[in-house]
């Protein structure tokens, strides 16, 4: 049976190309892992995976808990039907780890081993840039065929213009805003919100420009917080009863309560805090991430099968593209400026 292959097609038709690609999918055996911080439409990547795995002809194996579970031989092989009735499901069935003990060669060639003892060739490794640099020393050190699959809230991963679950931790945070607005415009208060994105403000300034924040604050940008006290004085002054600031959690030093702190002192006024954390990272998945996810997942079992590995998919304005790995640890995602750049016009 000859099966077309959609994003590499063989140049010569469905000749000796085509074999060659199906000699390749059935000879596979991909292991596939979340790793880091859980995001929403993981489990959409991971169904997409397993089933376009299957559909291909090759074989997959779930890696429980990220690279911890590796080491420890927390494996199964899957079937298509075990992946049924996820997609609609916020964190990940393969649960997920921060591993240290992966960062040591030893402990790399131990997980090695138990692949090869698995009979699994390949991996797709579903999470951040630090999940990725364990990808990228097992195709280093022991040769296994490697693609990174972006999954985030925080989206600071530089290669591709969205990670998966991005889209829905906006969406919660956004929600959270809207519902501090009515209570804030009923009392005359000012609310922070502080969101999540470690070192990174991509949250925080789509949340704040949608959210028609007064301020926001990220990581990028150098903040004084006495220059924001007085800003928010100022808006008052103008006319403005109650205010929304968004804070990302890296913003600044003690976060937004230190902020609130500050506040209270230079204005007086009554400020209250609203740290939304681990919650924007659960729940339903939007469509745009179980769209996204599950693309990427295609893709990166395709990029397998057609001999790539190295790579990280993604998406960008061209459409679809793979970075080698390298280059999301060595780049710097940039923020968008001319939303910081609105971001402060809208709000006089
Ligand atoms: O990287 C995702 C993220 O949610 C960051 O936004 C946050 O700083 C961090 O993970 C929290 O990590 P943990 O779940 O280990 O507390």
């Amino acid at each position: 049976m000859r099966v077309a292959h959609p994003t590499h097609p063989d140049p010569g038709g469905a000749g000796a190309g085509a074999e060659a690609w199906l000699y390749c999918a059935a000879m596979k055996h991909i292991g596939v892992l979340t790793s880091g911080g859980d995001a929403p439409g993981m489990n959409a990547a991971i169904r997409a995976v397993v089933r376009t795995a299957i559909a291909r002809g090759a074989r997959v194996s779930a890696i429980y808990r990220g690279y911890q579970g590796l080491l420890e031989d927390d494996a199964r092989e899957l079937g298509a039907r075990s992946v049924a009735n996820i997609i609609q499901r916020g964190g990940t069935i393969l649960r997920t780890a921060r591993s240290k003990r992966f960062e040591t060669p030893e402990a790399r060639a131990e997980a090695a081993e138990i692949l090869r003892r698995r009979g699994i060739d390949a991996l797709v490794v579903i999470g951040g840039d630090g999940s990725f640099r364990g990808a990228h020393r097992m195709h280093e050190e022991h040769g296994f065929d490697v693609i990174g699959v972006p999954a985030t809230i925080d989206n600071d991963i530089a290669g591709t213009d969205v990670s998966i679950g991005f889209n829905t931790a906006m969406n919660v945070a956004l929600e959270a805003v809207d519902r501090l607005r009515d209570t804030a415009a009923s009392h005359d208060r000012l609310f922070l919100v502080e969101v999540m994105g470690r070192n990174a403000g991509h949250i925080a300034l789509n949340v704040g420009v949608a959210g028609g924040a007064e301020a926001i604050l990220i990581p990028e940008r150098e903040s004084d917080v006495a220059d924001v006290a007085d800003a928010l004085v100022a808006a008052q002054e103008r006319g403005k009863t109650s205010s929304i600031v968004v804070v990302a959690e890296g913003a600044v030093p003690g976060g937004a309560l230190a902020l609130q702190r500050t506040i209270n002192e230079r204005s007086g006024y009554e400020v209250r805090t609203v740290i939304l954390g681990h919650t924007q990272r659960g729940g339903t998945p939007s469509t745009r991430d179980r769209v996204l996810a599950s693309r990427l997942g295609f893709m990166a079992v395709d990029a397998l099968l057609a001999g790539r590995t190295g790579e990280m998919v993604g998406v960008d304005k061209r459409g679809t593209v793979s970075v080698p790995l390298e280059q999301v640890w060595n780049t710097e995602k940039p923020i968008d400026e001319q939303l910081l750049e609105l971001a402060a016009v809208l709000a006089i």
